[in-house]
């Protein structure tokens, strides 16, 4: 292990790299070491004891690859596992993707705003809760969106489907109304394209850009390297994916840390 200080992040697959995107732009170079869990995703259809033992697993490979601080770059891990994961690992510095978001809802106007995210997302209420523990003016109702994320680590953007699919969900009648919409899991923001096409007018939330102003805010570290890739399951559609749509073509290192 190097003395240099990392930033660890980790999702279930393509997902965090919408963080780690933004997180590049205003920290260039910073050590960072990013892990996909492709072998379990999806995450958001996952009991909470799944995703706390997957998510302690991966915290723990990060540690030892050295990164004080970890951006549990998923939705799903962040409302499943983000409390057992901060008692479990006191010495390190946790950024869930929920708490900065929540932070920005509620220094909006009085409105309503919609949410999507994974089932494991929407079940824990934990947006929701958060929100209302702050301010009672902004009206959040978040909508389970399952078939969105194979959609995307399938590689169906820009073919028109993922459009279709978010329109049928954009339907359902608790987002009527809506005058912001948060892409609450971390895949969802590569569908901005999309949505914004279809709900004209609505604010789309800039999640990524949020979470990763909350993380510069949080890190002195110093020193640069290359960002370091590990996979838990390595297919040749996930290396296209990462290279065409967030322009990776790094060596993604296979790093099994539970069957
Ligand atoms: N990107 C993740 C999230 O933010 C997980 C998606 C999944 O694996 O279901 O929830």
């Amino acid at each position: 292990m190097s003395g240099i200080q990392k930033i660890g992040l980790f999702d279930s697959g393509l997902g965090g790299l919408t963080v780690l995107s933004a997180l590049n732009k205003i920290l260039p170079g910073v050590p960072k070491v990013y892990y996909g869990d492709t072998l379990h995703l999806p995450y958001g259809d996952k009991s909470d004891a799944a995703i706390i033992g997957y998510s302690t697993s991966i915290v723990q490979f990060l540690k030892d690859e050295g990164c004080q601080l970890i951006v549990i770059a998923c939705n799903s891990a962040s409302a499943a596992a983000g409390k057992a994961l901060v008692e479990q690992f006191p010495e390190l510095t946790f950024i869930n993707v929920i708490d900065p978001v929540v932070d920005y809802l509620a220094g909006l106007p009085p409105q309503k705003v919609g949410l999507l995210g994974t089932r494991a997302t929407v079940r824990s209420g934990a947006y929701s809760s958060k929100l209302a523990s702050v301010t009672s003016a902004v009206n959040l109702q978040a909508l389970a969106t399952p078939l969105l994320v194979p959609l995307i680590e399938d590689g169906f953007l820009g073919t028109g489907i993922e459009t279709n699919v978010l329109e049928h969900y954009l339907k359902d009648p608790s987002m009527s109304g809506i005058t912001a919409l948060v892409p609450g899991c971390t895949h969802y923001p590569l569908l901005e394209e999309a949505a914004t096409s279809l709900l004209k007018g609505v604010q789309w939330v800039d999640a990524p850009a949020i979470v990763a102003k909350e993380v510069a805010e949080h890190w002195s570290g110093e020193g640069s390297a290359e960002d370091v890739f590990y996979l838990s399951d390595r297919t040749d559609n996930f290396l296209r994916l990462a290279k065409t749509t967030f322009g990776i073509d790094a060596d993604w290192e296979l790093k099994l840390l539970q069957e």
